[in-house]
């Protein structure tokens, strides 16, 4: 008769589907029904009647879903995104989440579990099965049977290889028996992932794998092939907010905002990904994050040149609703671009082409003009910049076929429009190298930036007094930073079939590099100039260099000989002349002779910073009149600040460590400056400091105190802006954080 009571009392329990406030309420009254239970009849022992209650009455019921943050993001190689409040994972590879239960235990006999899985509005519902089933094409989830906790069962969401980047929300449903059914739901973020041999991004080894994706710091190389500047730059993925930033980033996307479904469906492709990602760093055509100004005058923003990061640019852009930062330039799109990209998991580093055309007509042809006087005119449109900056990233072509795989240039300066759009890329290296100008995308402007020919012409009254060819200079040298090591690695064999090392004479000479151009110039007679630089020059030591005569027929000649200096940008024509010198000298037949010249540091010394040297030398035979000409440009390295850590073999995170910041001033005035440090995962934000006056040749030290905050290569940099210059002094130690 109880056990009738109670049967019916249990059916109306169930049926009536009671929430789980009611079920403390309900256990009490079985509880009762329980002790007048047994004593009618002793057939069930206490612990049997428990689990028959739990089972018939108490529902499954989730309290909430435990993301298992510290193991997934060790098992996904996002360990470094561990400040970020969602969870980060990588497609590819499943991860754990455990569902913690209220009321009774998971019955794997009875239960059953569906989980969905959502981007935007799209989703996909699988159910979880009992057997370990991963897939390279699409979702699954399952349950490890083996070991598995009743009380709160794990689940693996296995994401395929080919899943779409971005945030994600997932819900998981149970279902009883008995039609119960109860959820819980969490977030993920998802990322591309270069260590699953099935994603399109996977790069084989894992030393790439740490310089192209994980690490958060580098150098960028400007200056001249001769005389190389190396920039340390932080890219500050693991900094607060710039994972978001860089998820935001294709959200704000004109793609996104047309049309949502397709970008969603489209972000698993590392090619559009990487193409939109190109087209919103520059803020043409869209909310896009840098505004580029080449224009000199910088006051409405940031000079491009004072950036030491990606994160004060990012999150400037956030703060201002996705406003353009005021002002890049082409290594600073460049260089947070490659921010972007190692975020979202793909493979990027920065890479510098040096003497890069930029040809308007795609005549692969690039006009100078110098005067008499070897004034460089500012007369073409097309131009050579001393370097341009872009980036490389790493991917499988499934479009162009198995053999265009590999590094692709992307570049996010805006130059030229592609596809209506300022963007350009990706273009394979390799599609560049074998001159496959039918490849997409932007293959034709890549090709010409690294492989234009020069033709350098000397100009009177709008005659041509001489002419004459480089081949060798667009694309000198194209490099970036090597993997494991603070110096450049050439590409230049990457992206062009290298002659054959042409002697050490300098191959600028125009009448040397090319027997050609005497005859084009309309001169039967022979003679030649060479114009070399005794070694690179650096700031505060006179710029020594010699101008070679050559009289290479059997007559005695009479020269003039002008030598002419003019500062330039590094993407401009060069302005006014600063220094030159004029000369006649006599050759004897056959005679060479070689003239030392040098210019001083006080007649040199507002071109440094980030300027340039235009150097020319116009020789002129006073009998037939016949021009040669010899040009070259240089930087002067600027001296560098040297960083001293403290105990550097024992580094360890949260404990404070000391570093020393000295500077030598090499001029040959006062100066005054502030001295900015930072170092991402070392120390928080910025600190800054004022220099007073130090005198020539004198040395200031400034102390400074860090706390790592991160395992790992981390790099500590400082830059001191010289106010009284208007130039910026740099250096940067890598410092090594042990595991604690
Ligand atoms: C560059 O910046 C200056 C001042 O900061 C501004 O007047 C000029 O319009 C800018 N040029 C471009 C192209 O935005
Ligand atoms: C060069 O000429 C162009 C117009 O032809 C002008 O816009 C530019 O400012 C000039 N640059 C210099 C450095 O004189
Ligand atoms: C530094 O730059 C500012 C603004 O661009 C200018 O007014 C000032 O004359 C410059 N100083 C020097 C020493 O070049």
């Amino acid at each position: 008769m109880c056990t009738l009571v109670l049967f019916f009392f249990a059916r109306f329990v169930v049926l009536s589907n009671i929430s789980h406030l009611n079920l403390a309420f309900m256990f009490s009254i079985i509880f009762f029904s329980w002790i007048f239970y047994c004593r009618v009849d002793y057939l069930f022992s206490l612990w049997q009647f428990l689990i028959f209650l739990f089972h018939s009455f108490a529902g499954l019921s989730f309290k909430n879903v435990n993301l298992e943050k510290s193991e997934n993001l060790e098992k996904h190689r996002t360990e470094d995104f561990s400040t970020s409040k969602s969870l980060v994972v990588r497609r590819g590879a499943p991860f754990r989440v455990s569902l913690q239960l209220e009321g009774r235990a998971f019955n794997p006999k009875t239960d059953s579990l569906r989980i969905k899985v959502m981007l935007g509005r799209l989703y996909v519902a699988m159910p979880v099965t009992f057997v370990k089933h991963a897939s390279s094409t699409h979702w699954t989830a399952y349950i490890e049977p083996k070991g598995l906790n009743l009380q709160s069962p794990s689940i693996y969401i296995s994401p395929p290889a080919t899943a779409s980047v971005g945030s994600y929300r997932f819900q998981v449903s149970a279902f009883t028996q008995n039609n119960q059914k109860t959820r819980a739901s969490g977030r993920f973020i998802l990322l591309c992932n270069p260590w699953c041999p099935e994603d399109t991004v996977h790069i084989p080894f894992e030393d790439q794998r740490e310089e192209y994706v994980q690490k958060d710091s580098g150098l960028l190389f400007m200056g001249t092939a001769k005389n190389m500047v190396s920039r340390p730059w932080s890219f500050d993925q693991y900094e607060p907010g710039v994972l978001e930033t860089c998820l935001n980033l294709l959200q704000v996307s004109p793609q996104h905002q047309q049309n949502r479904r397709m970008d969603y469906l489209n972000r698993r492709n590392p090619v559009y990904i990487s193409r939109v990602v190109s087209a919103m760093i520059n803020s043409e055509d869209d909310r896009g994050v840098l505004k580029g100004n080449w224009s000199g005058d910088y006051k409405q923003g940031v000079h491009p040149s004072l950036w030491t990061g990606s994160s004060d640019i990012l999150r400037q852009w956030t703060q201002s609703g996705f406003s353009p930062v005021k002002y890049g330039q082409c290594w600073v799109f460049a260089a947070v671009m490659c921010t972007v990209m190692r975020v979202l998991g793909i493979p990027c580093r920065v890479v510098t082409n040096f003497n890069s055309a930029h040809d308007t007509n795609g005549n692969l042809l690039i006009e100078e003009f110098y005067s008499e006087t070897g004034k460089k005119l500012n007369r073409s449109k097309d131009s050579i910049w001393n370097f341009h900056v872009w980036v490389e990233c790493w991917m499988t072509r499934r479009d162009l076929g198995k053999e265009m795989d590999g590094w692709q240039v992307l570049d996010p300066t805006p130059q030229e429009r592609s596809g209506g759009v300022f963007c350009c890329g990706p273009a394979p290296v390799k599609a560049i190298k074998d001159r496959r100008i039918d490849l997409f995308y932007d293959v034709p402007f890549v090709y010409a930036e690294v492989n234009a020919d020069v033709h350098s012409i000397v100009l009177s009254e709008g005659r041509v007094l001489s002419y004459s060819k480089d081949t060798e200079r667009v694309g000198s040298l194209i490099c970036t930073k090597a993997v494991g090591y603070p110096r450049h690695q050439s590409l230049t064999g990457d992206y062009k079939h290298v002659k054959s090392p042409t002697s050490t004479i300098s191959s600028r000479s125009s009448t040397m590099s090319d027997g050609s151009t005497l005859r084009r110039a309309g001169s039967s007679k022979g003679v030649a100039v060479l114009l070399s630089l005794d070694k690179a020059p650096v700031a505060g030591e006179p710029v020594r260099f010699t101008v070679k005569v050559i009289n290479k027929q059997n007559v005695a000649k009479m020269m003039k000989v002008h030598v002419n200096a003019q500062a330039k940008e590094y993407n401009h024509s060069p302005s006014d002349t600063f220094w030159e010198t004029h000369g006649v000298i006599q050759l004897a037949p056959m005679e060479a002779k070689v003239i030392p010249q040098q210019i001083l540091p006080a007649q040199y010394e507002d071109v440094v910073g980030d300027d340039l040297i235009n150097l020319a030398v116009v020789l002129q035979d006073m009998a037939s009149q016949e021009r040669v000409l010899a040009t070259e440009e240089f930087n002067i390295a600027s001296p560098e600040l040297v960083i001293e850590v403290a105990k550097e073999s024992s580094i360890m995170p949260g404990k404070e460590h000391t570093a020393t910041v000295s500077f030598t001033n090499p001029f040959s005035h006062q100066v005054s400056g502030v001295l900015t440090v930072a170092g991402a995962g070392l120390l928080q934000g910025k600190v800054h400091f004022r220099m007073s006056q130090l005198r020539p040749g004198g040395t200031v030290q400034q102390g400074i105190t860090f706390t790592p905050s991160m395992v790992g290569t981390k790099m500590l940099q400082a830059s001191l802006l010289l106010t009284n210059m208007n130039s910026t002094i740099r250096g940067f130690k890598m410092v090594f954080v042990n595991r604690a």
